[in-house]
């Protein structure tokens, strides 16, 4: 497993990664050099631009390549992330899940030596075109992950309107208090901390946490929500929270989820990609993606197959 890797967020990179200084992100391209590989090019000069939602959140992924000091980690990806759908990525250890959908919020990019190359489309917003805000695009694209990451000496209060206190969505305070009551309402979390609201994010139980980190990520109205292994740490019931609450949150917003319960992704997801190394040393491909029923039932991939049914990974 590659928990908290440098890019993921800290109390110093706030947010589930969205308010990452610009200077960290922003306006940084890369493009493959002649031979394939890719290189880091000088932030763009221009000014950014704000991506702006149009009502399609599809996220469009071609050939895709995402690399840690030259050496690709997930190669060739080609794979649409409908919008109003659950999509689950699946696959072994070390295959490239979390990297691919660092790669979908600009968040891989903050990681030293890290290069990309092909595209992502965020609806018509090519993310690592060169000009693209990627402070605003993480507001657009949220970030939950596997550990529960509140900002410990925050209040759980603090907490869910951190992400709102930065960027185009600024609010008066007075409109907070509706904000936060109505994050932790989704997240499942309001009853149990409305008498507490100025008590730290910390002292929460771990599950508990992660549906802060939830509202956190919410609270922003994000289009996409991306999430890493977001059940991993937490038990049946709070589980079954956030799997709930995604089923929600799929009525409005483009999901991705990593997970590596079979069953999770049988029970939430509309759509099934699996990824696996195809040799040691291999960067990971994606190899079969397709409507979960049909990914579970009937794989057209002997990998596939193998994965699902638990015979390797
Ligand atoms: N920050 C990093 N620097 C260098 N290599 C990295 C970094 N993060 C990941 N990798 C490498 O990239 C490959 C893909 O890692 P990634 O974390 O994306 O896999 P994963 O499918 O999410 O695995 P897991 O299921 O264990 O979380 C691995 O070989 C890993 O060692
Ligand atoms: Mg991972």
């Amino acid at each position: 497993m590659t928990d908290n890797p440098p890019s993921e967020p800290t109390a110093r990179d706030p947010g589930a990664g969205r308010v990452l200084p610009p200077a960290l992100g922003a306006g940084i391209t890369t493009k493959p050099r002649q031979d394939g590989s890719p290189v880091e090019q000088q932030p763009h000069p221009t000014p950014p631009h704000r991506p702006t939602s149009h009502g399609d959140n599809r996220i469009r992924i071609a050939d895709l390549t995402a690399s840690y000091g030259g050496r690709p980690a997930v190669a060739g990806v080609n794979l649409t992330i409908e919008s109003r759908q659950i999509t689950a990525l699946i696959g072994p250890s070390g295959c490239g899940k979390s990297t691919l959908l660092r790669c979908l919020n600009g968040m891989h990019m903050t990681v030293p030596g890290a290069g990309v190359s092909g595209q992502v489309l965020l609806g018509e917003t090519d993310i690592y075109g060169g000009d693209v805000d990627f402070v605003e695009l993480r507001r657009r694209v949220g970030m939950v992950f596997q550990r529960p990451n509140p900002f410990p000496t925050m209040s759980i209060y603090d907490n869910v309107v951190a992400g709102l206190k930065l960027g185009a969505r600024r609010r008066h305070r007075p409109h907070y208090d509706d904000v936060v009551e109505q994050a932790l309402t989704q997240a499942r979390l309001w009853t149990e901390v409305k008498d507490r609201l100025k008590a730290p994010g910390a002292g929460l139980s771990g599950g508990q946490q992660q549906r802060l980190c939830i509202a956190r990520a919410v609270a922003v109205e994000p289009d996409v929500l991306l999430m890493d292994e977001p059940c991993s740490a937490l038990d049946p019931i709070s589980t079954l929270a956030i799997e709930s609450l995604m089923m929600d949150l799929k009525q409005t917003y483009t999901i991705a989820i990593v997970t590596h319960n079979m069953q999770q992704a049988a029970r939430v997801s509309d759509v099934t990609a699996f990824l696996t190394v195809p040799e040691p040393g291999q960067p990971g491909r994606l190899i079969e993606v397709g409507s979960t029923q049909t990914i579970f039932a009937a794989p057209t991939q002997k990998a596939t197959e193998d994965y699902i049914s638990g015979r390797v990974g």
